[in-house]
């Protein structure tokens, strides 16, 4: 099956056309306009550019996805949760191309675009096989979620952030030290020279016997530490601030696994990206003899990008789940669970 999958929730126009059947979902091409270069100096995503940079490029990358390929089966498209602004570009862009080309639509939540971001395959690779029950942590700049998947498919949601989502924390303490946006992969290079027991920052919510996250008092310890300390050690107080999120994304995310025993654990969204997250999780699963498979997605596909809406629409269009594009509508605030 011929997936084109389109994302535009956030700020990254991003389409792909995926290959998939029961052998893996393998990606023929992707092209992403990213918008950091415009939102960089607002230190966030400011909506009204996001949406206007989205309909300057969605077209022009459509044009060449499609160019000299065959016939999509199937236009998975985000249609939420996400920037209002961004889904509107995307949406309506899918319904418009669904309508004169008559190609079915399957409507993708963005969260479980990530969760599925794991099962993408390039050419040459075996496609990772994820067995259920599984446990899913996401953590992006939006969103810093613990989900038990019973089965494909199906969302349960054990905790989320409470406010702050793991990534907003990077980004808004880089800004404190004047790292540029996004702050996460910044914070995560500068932290590697630093020593990360320099600074106590709090665990927020670690010890509290529930699923939820909260990063805002850590961003505003980071302040008043770095108002104290006007000579202070950027790597050190990276390194300290990286460690402080990991230790608590980590803590709940173990703590998850030993009462859910999930017989997959699946990291994903932006934030998988840094690699002492990697790390820790995966040895902290051997240390407690965890039997539980860990999957990340490869680098490339843990931020935003259009691959993962496809391979989350591929298994829709499996289910016959498709939405006619008279009622396809942009949800801002779609819940997976
Ligand atoms: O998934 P994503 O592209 O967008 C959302 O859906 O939010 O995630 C972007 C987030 C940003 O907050 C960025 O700082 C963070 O992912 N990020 C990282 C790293 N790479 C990206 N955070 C920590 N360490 C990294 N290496
Ligand atoms: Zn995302």
């Amino acid at each position: 099956m011929l997936i084109l999958g389109i994302e535009s929730s956030c700020d990254d126009t991003s389409v792909a056309l995926l290959d998939c059947s029961q052998n893996g979902c393998f990606v023929i091409k992707q092209t992403t306009a990213s918008q950091i270069g415009i939102h960089k100096k607002y230190g966030g995503v400011v909506p009204e550019l996001a949406g206007r940079a989205h309909a300057e490029k969605i077209i022009v990358l459509l044009e060449k996805i499609l160019k000299n390929q065959p016939h999509p089966d199937v236009i998975a498209i985000t249609s939420g949760p996400g920037l209002i602004t961004g889904l509107l570009v995307g949406v309506e862009s899918a319904r418009a191309l669904s309508y004169i080309k008559k190609i079915p639509l399957v409507a993708v939540n963005h969260i479980a675009g990530h969760i599925h971001s794991v099962q993408i395959s390039p050419r040459d690779q075996k496609p990772n096989k994820i067995i259920y029950p599984a446990l899913s942590l996401v953590v992006s700049g939006g969103h810093t979620e613990l989900i038990y998947i019973p089965k494909q498919g199906r969302y349960q949601k054990l905790g989320a952030t409470l406010d702050d989502a793991a990534g907003e924390c990077f980004d808004k303490t880089a800004q404190l030290i004047n790292l540029p946006y996004p702050g996460g992969p910044r914070i995560s290079s500068l932290a590697k020279n630093g020593n990360a027991r320099a600074i106590d920052f709090p665990r927020p919510m670690l010890n509290q016997d529930n699923y939820n996250f909260s990063f805002s008092g850590l961003k505003t310890s980071a302040l008043y530490y770095r108002q104290k300390n006007p000579q202070f050690n950027p790597a050190d107080f990276c390194a300290s601030l990286q460690q402080a999120i990991i230790d608590v994304l980590v803590g709940k995310t173990i703590k998850a696994v030993r009462q859910y025993r999930p017989k997959s654990l699946l990291v994903v969204g932006g934030v998988s990206a840094n690699p002492l997250l990697r790390q820790t999780i995966q040895k902290q699963l051997r240390q407690f003899n965890l039997q539980t498979n860990c999957f990340l997605p490869a680098k490339k596909y843990c931020m935003d990008n259009a691959s993962m809406i496809a391979v989350a629409g591929y298994y829709q269009a499996k289910n016959k789940r498709f939405t006619p594009w008279r009622k396809l509508k942009a949800d801002p605030g779609w819940a997976i669970a």
